[in-house]
């Protein structure tokens, strides 16, 4: 019987083990979950997502306060149009994040940067080249490009340096976007190096309408290999979504697929970046504790736990400090949502927005719990404690779990001292 570890995904000379931690902004897939998920032979990611506010919180710098002061006129204003990143500051706050994890890194494996075309930013081509050319100066290993279709995204970095030697990659989830992403890149005469092809179990955002439920992974990575193979395309291909089990991963391995992509699994490890108080919310949650919904401002669906507190929070739009899902005439449909709803109760003190919702604010402060499918299994992946509550595992527990077991079966970790855990 066949374990991931009998794989390698191999890119050029480089042989990895074939498990790849996906992207979690906001800094759920710290940079301390990828390094690890690099050190034992895979690839991790860290995510590019609200990177200023993760540069905040981590290396102690000023770029959301800064922005927030330079455009505190704006505050009360419904229009947003004048709240522009300072590009110069981006790119510094990018390059603290990708250069001290990149200088972190230890032992075989790489570390890439998950980068969300629909992070806008009030300017979406400008901010866009400047994550994606600071992330290959800070030395990154290579980028996925994630949540939109990136048709322009390779041409915004063609004159780099780098762009031939850093591993660049796709996320699509059918064939029919990545059919238009090859056609529309056809000129620049550079593949991506690899394709994730995420299905409708992941978490996060999903590339599929409301009909979620009637894709199926294993069938869309078939039509896709297919595909491939008569146009004598040799691009690794990476399923993701609603892989649990080393065997799930197996299924796919067997069939040709260069690697998989979990993430799930890793939101109730010690490296991930939710708070611990959230990740017992995740252990707890049950199947019917998760919903795809549409609050979204990016007009994806997303998954997430019924109980999110972004879900119904009226808050006052944060462009002024955030403004990352701007779209570049400063809109986003959660400002549009929240005047109309001021304007439906002019004298109420609290307003409640259900059908968008502050994705920055909430994002930035752990409060969209969005999960994958399959998040109501995570209970049985770990040990109950006296007080009722879940043991944390550890990301090399998950990974060589993975990596190494057969049968569908998952090994629980072995027994912390309650003291220890706190
Ligand atoms: C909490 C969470 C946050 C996620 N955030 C992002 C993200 O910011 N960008 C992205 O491209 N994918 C995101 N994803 C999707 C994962 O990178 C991954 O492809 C997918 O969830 C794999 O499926 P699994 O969670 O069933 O293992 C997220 C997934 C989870 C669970």
């Amino acid at each position: 019987m066949k374990r991931v570890d009998d794989f390698r995904l191999r890119f050029g000379k480089k042989e990895l083990v074939p498990i790849i931690v996906g992207g979690m902004g906001v800094d759920i897939s710290t940079a301390e979950l990828a390094l690890e998920a690099a050190r034992l032979g895979g690839i991790g990611h860290i995510s590019d997502a609200m990177v200023p506010t993760v540069s905040d919180r981590r290396f102690k710098t000023h770029f959301v306060k800064d922005k927030l002061k330079f455009f505190k006129y704006n505050v009360a204003n419904t229009d947003k149009s004048d709240v522009l990143f300072d590009l110069g500051k981006l790119s510094e706050a990018t390059h603290n994040h990708v250069g001290r994890t990149m200088q972190a890194k230890r032992g075989n494996g790489l570390v890439f940067v998950n980068c969300m075309e629909k992070l806008t930013m009030n300017a979406p081509r400008e901010t866009l080249r400047v994550r994606l050319t600071a992330a290959l100066d800070a030395g990154i290993d290579g980028i996925t490009l994630s949540a939109g279709l990136h048709l322009g995204s390779f041409a915004l970095i063609e004159d780099h340096p780098r762009f031939r030697d850093a591993k660049l990659g796709i996320i699509v989830s059918s064939l029919r976007a990545l059919q238009i992403f090859l056609r529309k890149n056809a000129r620049l005469n550079r593949l991506p190096d690899y394709v994730v092809v995420e299905g409708p179990l992941a978490g996060g955002h999903l590339g599929f309408g409301m009909d979620w439920a009637q894709y199926d992974l294993h069938t869309i990575v078939a039509e896709i290999q297919q595909y491939l193979q008569s146009e004598k395309l040799e691009i690794p291909l990476i399923p993701a979504g609603g892989i649990f089990t080393g065997s799930d991963a197996v299924s796919y391995l067997e069939n040709g697929a260069a690697a998989v992509q979990v993430a799930t699994r890793f939101t109730v490890v010690k490296e991930c970046g939710l708070p611990k108080n959230i990740q017992q919310e995740y252990f707890k949650a049950s199947e019917e504790d998760i919903e795809v919904n549409t609050i979204s401002p990016t007009g994806y669906p997303m998954r997430m736990l019924k109980n999110s507190p972004a879900i119904g929070a009226g808050i006052r739009p944060n462009c002024e400090a955030y403004g990352y899902l701007l779209d570049g005439s400063g809109n986003c449909a959660y400002v549009t949502a929240y005047n109309l709803e001021v304007a439906a109760h002019p004298n109420a003190k609290k307003i409640s927005v259900m059908d968008k919702t502050c994705l920055c604010t909430h994002m930035r402060n752990f409060d969209c719990w969005t999960c994958g499918h399959n998040t109501y299994r995570l209970k049985d992946t770990t040990r109950r404690m006296a007080d009722g509550s879940y043991q944390l595992l550890s990301a090399e527990h998950v990974f060589h779990d993975y990596q190494f077991s057969t049968d569908q079966q998952v090994a629980l970790p072995s027994a912390e001292p309650e003291s220890l855990i706190a």
